[in-house]
């Protein structure tokens, strides 16, 4: 680690946000239900004060650049490096950090002994290669989420941070989400009552197509459009949710039964733009996963459904099932209201909506809150990704591995490939054995 011009500086914004979660000095209490975030406490924060870890990035196109932004920001790390091998990308990164070394052979990059981390946002069928060799390199590594393009990579990766001594993250912010963080612990205190369903979606209206400048370049630059560098809608959306889906869950899913189509973006893709999954946990709940991507009205959402109430967390608010009972005065308003206007028949004159109270949402968050939703396919503001990035520089100095990251990832990452298997082979696909890992319940 180089010595910092700013020695006294902290990551603010990673100190306030454990603080937010209610952090007291010691906080083991706190952090059990949030196992990764312990590795970077704000004491362990001020122990690495003055220090910067010496990060190169491979893939400087949209996420990469986005994740330079938010690493200039980070006081405990500089960008010494990077590797991009379609120079237009190399040099907006070039730009944005002009003293970094620049590659376009990522493997001649991770040669450097100056070098303590490394960032990873290509696309996806070069992830497998490119953690492993960072991990064999000796770099502590942080990579895009999803896992991998196959299964058997994932498990390869599994079984390579098992031998490592060196530190793995992965994109999977919603894990440094304090609106997620403290939903979920508002859902295991039972505020929800019994969790008996979940419902996830993911709307968009865009073809996810970006301008190419020659034809040759197609493959390279919609990559996420083809099955030889992409698993589609299920790896690049579904697996935040599926992962968030676990969490709430406490469990794995043991199968799931879908259909997947190309319903409307016919362009020569081979990735479906519409997909609806059933998820089924060995306790007979739920998880429905739904993405289409030529109608946006529904946008982003996970819906945790109690028996009590239910959970939107990425609007971080909740509904009771049972409305309070509204005040007496307002009662013989409604009741003088509802006869003087009638009711308006939609079913038959004694139709009554079943949900017809109203419901009031309750937040989970004090102030204003930051919702996503779901538009940008490169990342938005506080959603988590800037906290994730500085835990793993932090984590670069100290060479304190994230508990529970790379398993929450693993996990999510077989779950969408499991449902591309379940819309390709029509039928229900169980979890292998061969890729269960020690993690969680099924
Ligand atoms: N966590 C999130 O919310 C989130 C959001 C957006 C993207 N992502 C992930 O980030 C990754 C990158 O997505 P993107 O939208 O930035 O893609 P992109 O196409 O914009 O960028 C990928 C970059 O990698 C470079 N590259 C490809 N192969 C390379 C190689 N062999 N050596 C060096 N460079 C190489 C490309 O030239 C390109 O500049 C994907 O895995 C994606 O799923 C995550």
């Amino acid at each position: 680690m180089s010595p910092s011009n700013k020695n006294d500086q902290l990551d603010l914004g990673l100190r306030k946000f454990i603080k937010d979660l209610g952090y007291i000095a010691g906080g083991s209490v706190l952090l059990a239900s949030t196992p990764w975030l312990q590795s970077c406490t704000p004491e362990k924060l001020e122990e690495i004060k003055g220090q910067k870890a010496r990060i190169a990035f491979i893939g400087t196109g949209s996420r990469g650049v986005y994740h330079i932004h938010n690493l200039l920001n980070i006081p405990h790390a500089e960008i010494v490096a990077l590797c991009d091998n379609y120079p237009p990308n190399l040099k907006t990164a070039s730009d944005l950090c002009p003293k970094a070394k620049t590659y376009t052979d990522y493997k001649k990059m991770l040669e450097s002994k100056d070098i303590d981390g490394v960032i990873i946002s290509t696309p996806l069928n070069w992830h497998a290669p490119m953690v492993l060799d960072s991990l064999a390199a000796g770099k502590h590594t942080f990579c895009e989420k999803a896992m991998a393009l196959t299964m058997d990579e994932c498990k390869s990766i599994y079984d390579s941070y098992q031998k490592t001594n060196k530190v793995l993250y992965f994109g999977m912010q919603r894990l440094f989400d304090e609106k997620y963080i403290k939903a979920l612990q508002m859902i295991h205190s039972g505020l929800i009552g019994d969790i008996v369903g979940m419902r996830c979606h993911w709307f968009r209206n865009n073809d996810w197509r970006r301008p190419v400048p020659s034809p040759e370049l197609e493959r390279k630059i919609n990559w996420r459009l083809y099955k030889e560098s992409s698993a589609g809608l299920m790896t690049e959306l579904a697996t935040h949710q599926l992962e968030v889906s676990n969490w709430a869950m406490k469990r794995i899913p043991d199968s799931v039964i879908g259909m997947g189509d190309i319903v409307f973006w016919k362009d020569g893709r081979e990735v479906n733009d519409s997909i609806s999954l059933t998820y089924h946990y060995k306790n007979n709940v739920k998880t429905t996963y739904e993405t289409l991507i030529s109608n946006k009205f529904n946008g982003m959402g996970e819906q945790v459904l109690g028996n009590k109430g239910t959970m939107e967390l990425a609007k971080g608010q909740y509904f009771f099932e049972d409305a309070e009972p509204a005040p007496a005065i307002l009662q013989l308003i409604n009741q003088m209201e509802s006869k003087a206007f009638s009711t308006v028949p939609i079913a038959g004159p004694s139709w009554v909506p079943e949900i017809a109270t109203q419901h009031k949402p309750h937040y989970v968050i004090d102030g204003p809150i930051s919702i996503n939703p779901g538009i940008s396919t490169t990342g938005v503001d506080k959603d988590g990704s800037d906290l994730l990035l500085s835990a793993f520089c932090q984590a670069s100095i100290t060479g304190e591995k994230a508990k529970n990251i790379v398993e929450e990832c693993y996990c999510s990452t077989v779950l969408c490939l499991m449902g591309n298997q379940a819309i390709e082979q029509q039928k229900k696909i169980d979890f292998p054995e061969k890729y269960k890992i020690p993690y969680l319940n099924f």
